[in-house]
């Protein structure tokens, strides 16, 4: 049997629709979702085939250690944030991180955004109470507004969402093609803030030992500064909403790709093995990952290892687990353990932002600094013990100056949190704390 037949015997991009789907908004009308979500499959696809699998090459090869995958960017991106700035601050946080991160690991570091449609998101609520009125929760800009008045979901806004996922790529490929890859070099970095802090002694030498190594090999020639501004950049968002994600499914080769992004991840609260997003999934040939809260069973890691990696492809799989800081040591061992046993390719990648969210007394969502980098800490000790790999780590940031999660050097604290609280979802790491992690990150890589 062929590996097309195999595979694709009894799925197509729709067979999901057989199956409960978690998450899915329901529109008013019917018609005009289908009206919108034709348009999309016809309009050209956001990603080529040949980069995808490129991406699957090289997961494959940071699951064996030989890379590292920083995966990060904002937990839902917003309409109004596709403008040159943001986008640009966004793509010069993920490279400046990476050249400290690849430094340190003396391996080459995947640089995957949480960028160009990460658009959807799920919601534990279907209601919110805003002013004392009960309203739709909102979703992300592809589904609704975030004002009150916004929040019945509109078809049209797939679209809006798949020109803004265009138009934010389209972006970043000229600015990696056109030299702002350069500015991930150190002496363009903005590091004043950490500078003016206690902390900032500790990660001088790791920059001046950086900048070191760049010269080094710039008169050295062995790397020209042409080949270190040359640059891969990859998308990927959360797979949620089915409809969308079947429409910018294509059939290349001997398969299907969703050609929307190169890597989709299936979130924690749809990983069902029964449900529609696993059914969906199955099928695309792209890298894939899915997030494992501790409320996983060994025993689903292994179902989905047996579902989702069928053929047993390096690099198809990746489990990005998000456990919570006090719950790594105890339940991280099990699950590395059940994927091992099923003799299937699985890598490993640690979100250490999504299972330590915590609410201040007024009621806002904000992260400690302290627990994610624990989180990251523990993991990474696990994974060595056991002889596993940490392939890469997940964050939720922005290159801005926000202010959502507490400490770091810069030391914010829960007052501080009113001053720049801009999130539509969970709160990310702003610009100086996502550099700083990087910085202790690369030295937990160097040991
Ligand atoms: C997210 O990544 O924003 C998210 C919702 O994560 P999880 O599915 O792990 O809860
Ligand atoms: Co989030």
């Amino acid at each position: 049997m062929s590996e097309k037949s195999n595979r694709d015997i009894d799925w197509n991009p729709s067979s999901w629709r057989t199956r409960p789907a978690a998450h899915q908004p329901v529109y008013a009308d019917p018609e005009h979702l289908t009206v919108a979500v034709s348009r999309i499959a016809g309009l050209p696809p956001i990603v080529f085939p040949g980069e995808v699998e490129k991406l699957k090459a090289e997961i494959a090869e940071a699951g064996q250690g030989k890379r590292f995958i920083l995966h990060g960017g904002d937990c839902v991106e917003r309409f109004m944030d596709c403008n040159p700035e943001t986008i640009a601050n966004k793509l010069k946080i993920l490279l400046q991180m990476s050249v400290v991160l690849s430094h340190a690991a003396r391996r080459p570091v995947v640089r995957l955004g949480r960028i160009a449609g990460q658009f959807f998101k799920p919601r534990s609520s279907e209601v919110e109470l805003i002013g004392g009125r009960e309203v739709p929760s909102y979703r992300g800009d592809t589904v609704n507004g975030i004002e009150p008045a916004e929040r019945e979901p509109d078809p049209d806004r797939l679209v809006d969402g798949y020109f803004h996922a265009t138009a934010t790529l389209n972006y970043i490929r000229s600015m990696i093609d056109g030299g702002f890859a350069d500015l991930h070099q150190p002496y363009n970095w903005n590091l004043d803030s950490i500078e003016r802090t206690a902390k900032w002694e500790e990660y001088r030498s790791i920059v001046e030992n950086i900048l070191d190594a760049i010269h080094f090999m710039e008169s050295f020639g062995g790397v020209n500064s042409e080949s270190l501004g040359r640059i891969d950049f990859y998308t990927s968002h959360e797979g949620l909403h089915l409809e969308f994600e079947s429409a910018l499914t294509h059939e290349a080769g001997s398969g299907h790709y969703n050609l929307g992004a190169h890597l989709l991840w299936i979130g924690e609260r749809t990983r069902d093995l029964d449900g529609a997003h696993v059914e969906y999934f199955r099928g695309i040939r792209n890298p894939i990952a899915v997030k494992i809260s501790n409320n996983a069973n060994p025993g689903d890691i292994a179902n989905l290892c047996r579902t989702l990696n069928p053929h047993n492809e390096p690099g198809r799989l990746t489990f990005i687990t998000r456990l919570g800081v006090s719950s790594v040591e105890d339940t991280l061992p099990g699950y590395i353990e059940a994927a091992a046993g099923t003799g299937i390719h699985a890598a490993w990648m640690c979100d250490p932002m999504h299972g330590n969210t915590v609410s201040t007394g007024s009621g806002r969502k904000t992260r400690k600094f302290g627990d994610v980098l624990e989180e990251l800490v523990l993991t990474h000790r696990v994974h060595t013990r056991v002889e596993s790999v940490l392939a890469g780590v997940h964050f939720e940031l922005t290159g801005e100056d926000v202010t959502e999660c507490i400490g770091g050097a810069v030391n914010l604290d829960e007052t501080d949190l009113e001053l720049n609280y801009q999130t539509y979802c969970d709160p990310r790491l702003n610009y100086a704390q996502s550099m700083e992690m990087a910085f202790l990150i690369s030295g937990l890589l160097r040991d």
